[in-house]
Order: structure tokens, then C-alpha cells, then sequence
């Protein structure tokens, strides 16, 4: 297949990005790839909202800017940080033309929720359903679009580039060019690949690398591998966001139920085993730190009292608001037998966000030509060390925009090479069905609890010696079951989750301090390194 613009994604990154281009470029053929159904991203799953200065009197860009760099621990990049808050309420005004609905006051204005790090209500939200109302908006723009293509259950396996025509390609390469990808076409098993003129990986975020995470099934990272196996520069991968409050159910694995971070901006307090409202003793911030301090004190109340979780505490609150404001939580803890009204929430804190990934300019290029990325997937300099609450949608939506203004210049310019190029077809040979899926399963296992046991919220050089141990294992076994097997989604994620666990305890070693996310106790008094770790 060719095309002139290839999607790799289809959450918000994704979806923007090719409504843009479609309108724009009404002669030319957008293709939106997605591995599962086309809903299924964490786009979908987004609670609390996007963030942005909707009121002027009250609120100011200066003050959103200041609370991302306080969040942010001194390695946010100043200039991004700048772009996606003036720039992103432009942004927030097209979702909105595009149908998506925000909750209002009886006057008309917007109701604004407030979260961690935050010094102002700046939080547009759909109840505590944000994400699936953007969702719902953005894909039904996307079907009214003549040139868009959205297929869904195609796996992208790897991006192609001078590499797969013979050439010896390494990250000191000078010029690396992205022509398309090779996809498992889950309708026929068969690898196929895609031409494009330009490429955006729109991919997500990486949460079930580690054992607990409120990211569904898809977030495996499969874009931040396929870049470094490239030979694209990834950074500051060790930056993992832990939500603090992500719904305790024992036996629950997989995905976890998020507890919006908005419920304790409308007042609810976190209370450890003794019923003690801790976070007093750990900031001044108290409950609406930022998430890095909040999801690290929670850790040491657990570890403290042996506990697996601390309680979040609603029964304060105005009960109306918060059954207008959280329908949806209200239902879910009712599930469970817990009403807010009355019970204490049993929480914990969840593998939640990557604030790294693929290096990214202001233009949301990457080092690879004609690729560019965008969301959770890409690392633009706007989150730092730790990224401030509901700033991810609106950063997703302002670098797809920004890739949109220059792929659309660039294809101008373009003769296109891809022509004159003979790409080969994906070579199977000597592979098989594989004999048993548990090899798969057994070491995805295995992974998630080197990652959560040895790499999460607390960390050590020691701890992270032992999972570089064990992924080195992981690693040798895997690629050679990939020699000889037919390809699946799961050993290509189980591969890529290899590949992003190495680059998140590559990172976490190269960054010898503790700062925003990565806290080692080896390193708790050298605030002295203040650059990214570039893989
Ligand atoms: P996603 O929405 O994750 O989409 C990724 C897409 O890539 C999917 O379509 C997937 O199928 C596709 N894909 C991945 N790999 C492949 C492959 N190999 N082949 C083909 N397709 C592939 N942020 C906020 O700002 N505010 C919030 O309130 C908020 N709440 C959140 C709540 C939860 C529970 C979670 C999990 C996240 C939340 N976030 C929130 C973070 C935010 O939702 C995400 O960062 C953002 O939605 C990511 O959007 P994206 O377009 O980059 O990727
Ligand atoms: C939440 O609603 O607490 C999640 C918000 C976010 O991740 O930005």
C-alpha cells in the first residue's frame, strides 16, 4: 500500500493530527493504523481533563507556565513549555468545534476542576469521562472525512529505513529516512508494508511494562522501541508517573481503575491504616502536591504500616456535586461495595504515564526524516521530570497541530523518493507458528515484576542492577524465539516491552541524582546533573 500520510495511532495524538492533514490536503490520502479496535488508547480512559487558561481574570498563561516548571523538577524545556500553554487553548477551542462537550456552569461559562501542582481551577472535564468524550468526537470527525482511512487490527511491526535496503544504519547515521512501515495484518496474519511520504507515531504510553497500571492492554510501547531499533533518539525514559490514586482491587491485574485526581481537587483527603490524613507530614501542598511527592508518600505509608494500600476519604464532600461531578467512580465503587458516602476508598498508586520517549523539536520531528510523534509516545521537553496533571492531552493536541503545519510543507517539497525506492517484502523465512504462547505470557510476567519490584517509585543502583539482570535474560530469549517464530501482537509487544523496560533502567542509571519521578535513595543529596539522558 502507499499513501502520502501515515498515522500510527488512533487516540488523540493520532486522530488530530489526521483531521488536520485531511482538511488541509483534501487531494491527498491519510491512513490512520491502529493494532486493536479504534477506540481502544488511553485517550479513552483520560478522567480528570485537559488543562488550560479558559479564564483569563482569574487564572493567566503565566501561572499555568509556572506551575508545569515547578511540577517539572528544573528539566522542563522553557520554550515547549511556553508553545503548549498559549498555543493549547486554540487547541482546546477546535476539540470543541469538533463536537467534543465540556461541563458548564448554570451561566455558560466552563466548569473548571482543579489537580496536583495546580494553582488555579483551569480543568475542563466531561464528568470524570473526559477522555471518552474526546474520543467519541474526534472519531466522529474523522468519519465524515472523504481521504481518511482508519484501519483497525494492524500491528505496525517496525518503520522501515535505509536499513531494511541493505545500508549499515547507527545512531550516528546522518541522515536516517523513514519510508513506511511493516504491518501484521491481524485479518490475514500476513506482514505487509505501507509506503508513505510522511509518517506520525502517535503510539501512547508504555504503562504495562510494570505489574500495576491504570493504562489499558495496548500501551506497551511499541512506538519508543520500533524508533530505537531504528537507530532514533529516545530520551528521558526513566521518568515514569506513578498515579497515586488508582483503585485497590485485589487479584485485579492488567488494568487498573483510575481514581481521578480531580476528586481530590473537589476536597477528598488521603488517609493511611490508622485513618490518619498523612500527606501534611510530607508537603506543605498537602493532598494536591505534585504527583511525584503524592504517589512517593503514599508508597512510605504503605511500606510503614504494611499496608497494600492507604484510603482516599470522600465522605466530607457534598455528595450531590460528587455524584454529578464522578458518575462514573460512584458507580464503580458501588460495584465494589464501597459508597463514597459512607466507605473509605482503598487505594494505591499505578504505573501511569511516561514522560519520556521519542526526542522530539519544536515541530514534533524526530531524528528519523519524514517521521514525525506526537502524544504520550514523543518526549518534547514539556513535561520535565514529572508531568503536571491534564497537561498531556493538551500537549498531544498541540504538537499534532504543530506536525501538521510542517509535514504538510514538507510533502510540498517532497519528490517523492519512495517511488524510486525498492522497499523489500517483510522476509518470514525460516519461522513458525510458535509451539507454546506460555513462553510469551510466562516472561510478560516475569518483566512486570522485575519493572515493579526493582524499578518503580523507590529506587537503588542495586535494585536497578537486578533488572538489568533479569532483562538481559528476557532479552536473549526473547529475540531468539523471534528468529524462529511467526509474528503475533504478543511477542512483538512482549519484544518492544524488553526494549522500553532496558531503556527506562538504562535512563534510571545514567541519572546518578534523584529528581521529580526517579528517586534513588543512593542519590538523595546530588541535585548536580541538569540534562537529559539521551539513549
Ligand atoms: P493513545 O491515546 O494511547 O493512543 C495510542 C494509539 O496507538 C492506539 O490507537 C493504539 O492502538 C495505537 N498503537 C500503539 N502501538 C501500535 C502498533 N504497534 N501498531 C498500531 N497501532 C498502535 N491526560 C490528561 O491530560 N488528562 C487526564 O485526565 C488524563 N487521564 C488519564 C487517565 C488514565 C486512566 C490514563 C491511562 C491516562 C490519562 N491521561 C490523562 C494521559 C492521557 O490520556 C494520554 O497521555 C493520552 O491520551 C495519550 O494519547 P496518545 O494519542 O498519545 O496515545
Ligand atoms: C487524573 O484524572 O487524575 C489523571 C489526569 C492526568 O493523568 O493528567
Amino acid at each position: 500500500m502507499q499513501t502520502n500520510f501515515l498515522v500510527i495511532g488512533s487516540g488523540i495524538a493520532g486522530l488530530t493530527y489526521a483531521l488536520k492533514v485531511a482538511e488541509a490536503c483534501p487531494d491527498k490520502k491519510i491512513t490512520i493504523l491502529t493494532k486493536t479496535q479504534s477506540d481502544e488508547t488511553n485517550t479513552k480512559y483520560a478522567q480528570g481533563g485537559i488543562a488550560g487558561v479558559m479564564d483569563k481574570e482569574q487564572d493567566s498563561f503565566e501561572k499555568h507556565i509556572e506551575d508545569t516548571l515547578i511540577a517539572g523538577d528544573g528539566l522542563c524545556n522553557e520554550k515547549i513549555v511556553e508553545i503548549v500553554v498559549k498555543e493549547g487553548v486554540d487547541r482546546i477551542n477546535e476539540l470543541i468545534s469538533w463536537g467534543a462537550k465540556f461541563d458548564k456552569e448554570p451561566d455558560g461559562d466552563y466548569k473548571l476542576g482543579k489537580e496536583g501542582g495546580h494553582s488555579e481551577f483551569r480543568i475542563l472535564h466531561h464528568k470524570d469521562i473526559t477522555g471518552k468524550e474526546m474520543e467519541r468526537a474526534l472519531l466522529e470527525a474523522i468519519k465524515k472525512a472523504k481521504n481518511i482511512e482508519l484501519i483497525s487490527h494492524c500491528f505496525v511491526v517496525d518503520i522501515i529505513t535505509q536499513h531494511h535496503l541493505g545500508y549499515l544504519v547507527t545512531k550516528s547515521t546522518p541522515d536516517i529516512e523513514c519510508y513506511g512501515v511493516y504491518v501484521l495484518n491481524l485479518s490475514n496474519g500476513k506482514v505487509e508494508k505501507i509506503l508513505a511520504d510522511v509518517c506520525l507515531l502517535a503510539t501512547g504510553g508504555n504503562g504495562q511494562v510494570y505489574r500495576t497500571t491504570t493504562n489499558p492492554a495496548i500501551a506497551t510501547g511499541d512506538g519508543v522501541a520500533m524508533v530505537y531499533r531504528a537507530k532514533g533518539r529516545i530520551e528521558n525514559m526513566e521518568f515514569i508517573q506513578f498515579h497515586p490514586t488508582a483503585l485497590y482491587e485485589p487479584g485485579v491485574r492488567g488494568q487498573s481503575f483510575l481514581i481521578t485526581e480531580a476528586v481530590r481537587g473537589d476536597g477528598a483527603i488521603l488517609r493511611n491504616a490508622n485513618g490518619e490524613a498523612f500527606m501534611e507530614k510530607y508537603d506543605s501542598r498537602k493532598d494536591l502536591a505534585p504527583r511525584d511527592i503524592v504517589a512517593r508518600a503514599i508508597d512510605n505509608e504503605m511500606k510503614v504500616n504494611g499496608t497494600e494500600f492507604v484510603y482516599l476519604d470522600c465522605r466530607h464532600m457534598d455528595q450531590q456535586k460528587f455524584l454529578e461531578h464522578f458518575p462514573n467512580i460512584h458507580a464503580k465503587c458501588l460495584s465494589i461495595g464501597v459508597d463514597v458516602s459512607k466507605d473509605l476508598i482503598p487505594v494505591s498508586p499505578a504505573a501511569h504515564y511516561s514522560c519520556g520517549g521519542v526526542k522530539t523539536n519544536e515541530w514534533a520531528q524526530t531524528s528519523i526524516n519524514n517521521l514525525y510523534a506526537a502524544g504520550e509516545c514523543a518526549s518534547t521537553g514539556l513535561h520535565g521530570a514529572n508531568r503536571l496533571a491534564s497537561n498531556s492531552l493538551l500537549e498531544a493536541m498541540v504538537f499534532a497541530h504543530r506536525a501538521f503545519k510542517h509535514s504538510v510543507e514538507a510533502i510540498k517539497a517532497n519528490t517523492s523518493k519512495n517511488d524510486a525506492i525498492k522497499i523489500p517484502d517483510w522476509n518470514a523465512a525460516g519461522t513458525t507458528a510458535p509451539s507454546e504462547m506460555i513462553l510469551i505470557t510466562q516472561s510478560l510476567k516475569e518483566l512486570k515484576l522485575a519493572m515493579s519490584d526493582y524499578v518503580g517509585i523507590v529506587r537503588n543502583n542495586k535494585r536497578l542492577a537486578r533488572a538489568n539482570r533479569r532483562l538481559d535474560l528476557l532479552h536473549e530469549e526473547t529475540e531468539q524465539l523471534y528468529e524462529k517464530t511467526e509474528l503475533s501482537p504478543q511477542l512483538c509487544q512482549l519484544r518492544n516491552m524488553i526494549t522500553v523496560a532496558y531503556l527506562i533502567v538504562k535512563g534510571a542509571e545514567l541519572r546518578k541524582e534523584s529528581r521529580g519521578l526517579h528517586y534513588n535513595t543512593d542519590y538523595l543529596q546530588q541535585n548536580i546533573i541538569l540534562q537529559n539522558t539521551i539513549l
